[in-house]
């Protein structure tokens, strides 16, 4: 087991499930102070368990917010530089599908929500977190996009343009921070099974039918599978490490080959 993170500093914002949880044990396993983020005390803690099962000694901050408010993002980022003096990697993650519907159909009030966690709680997160990197002239982020954020999405309007702009707002401000030592990218997971996907899946194929529906989704991925959560957190984890300084601005597919396909 390598120790990448041995010295390091990591806030993650949807520490209480999938994807997020799953790179929190990742990192952990590997020596980071972790600063978790979620709106949902009770999978933080669930989260933390996890953790101390593989990595006894983490040293861990949990803190409840939600990534929508800024106020509570600036209290986040402030909490956990009192906590551990510096943050040098930033796993920008939480967020949320929103309801499924044609875009002509779609509810104006679930596009607002998804945009204000999706869009603003990415750009609060970097708004917050970049003046700490750039002072440390170090740090690395990772701002969750998907496929939906460099494909279009049957009936995920408000998912697909939140996350089109996710990439759009790294790569802004990797040209901007590079400069700084700062190394900020995006990842673009397809389908991973996790909370999420779930819940995607019921809405497309129903309590009874979503399995089913998860099978003809993968049908068609070169891998015939789903992704795994901490198969996301390993990229995570490099992309945090150090070990990628010189990959800036650059938004990664992690789909199997899926988006590649015409
Ligand atoms: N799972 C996938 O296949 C997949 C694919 C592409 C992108 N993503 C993206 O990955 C990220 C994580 O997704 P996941 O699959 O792990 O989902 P998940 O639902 O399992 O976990 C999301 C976590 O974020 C938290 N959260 C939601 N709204 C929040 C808010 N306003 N403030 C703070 N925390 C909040 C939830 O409580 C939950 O713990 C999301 O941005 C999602 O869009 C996931």
């Amino acid at each position: 087991m390598s120790n990448r993170f041995a010295s390091k500093v990591v806030v993650i914002t949807g520490a209480g499930s999938g994807l997020g949880r799953a790179t929190a044990l990742e990192l952990a396993k590997e020596g980071a102070k972790l600063s978790l983020i979620d709106l949902n005390e009770a999978s933080l803690v669930e989260t933390q368990n996890q953790i101390k099962a593989v990595a006894p000694n983490a040293e861990l901050l949990l803190l409840t917010a939600d990534v929508s408010n800024e106020e509570a993002v600036k209290q986040y980022v402030e909490d956990s530089v009192k906590k551990f003096g510096r943050i040098d990697g930033f796993y920008n993650n939480a967020g949320i599908e929103g309801k499924q519907a044609p875009t002509a159909e779609y509810d104006s009030n679930v596009f607002d929500k998804v945009i204000d966690i999706n869009l603003k709680g990415v750009f609060y997160g970097m708004k917050y977190v970049l003046p700490v990197m750039k002072e440390q002239q170090s740090g690395a982020i990772v701002n969750v996009a998907s496929v939906g954020g460099i494909r279009a999405v049957h009936n995920q309007a408000a998912y697909v343009a939140s996350k089109h702009a996710v990439a759009g707002m790294t790569k802004n401000a990797a040209i901007e921070y590079g400069q700084y030592n700062l190394s900020i990218n995006a990842i673009a997971p397809g389908a991973i099974m996790t909370d999420m996907v779930v819940g995607s899946l019921k809405q497309i194929g129903g309590e009874d039918g979503w399995e089913e529906a998860g099978k003809a989704f993968v049908s068609v991925n070169p891998k015939k599978r789903f992704g795994k959560p901490e198969e996301v957190g390993r990229l995570v984890a490099f992309l945090l490490s150090g070990e990628s300084e010189f990959i800036n601005g650059v938004v990664i597919p992690i789909d199997g080959g899926q988006s590649n396909q015409y």
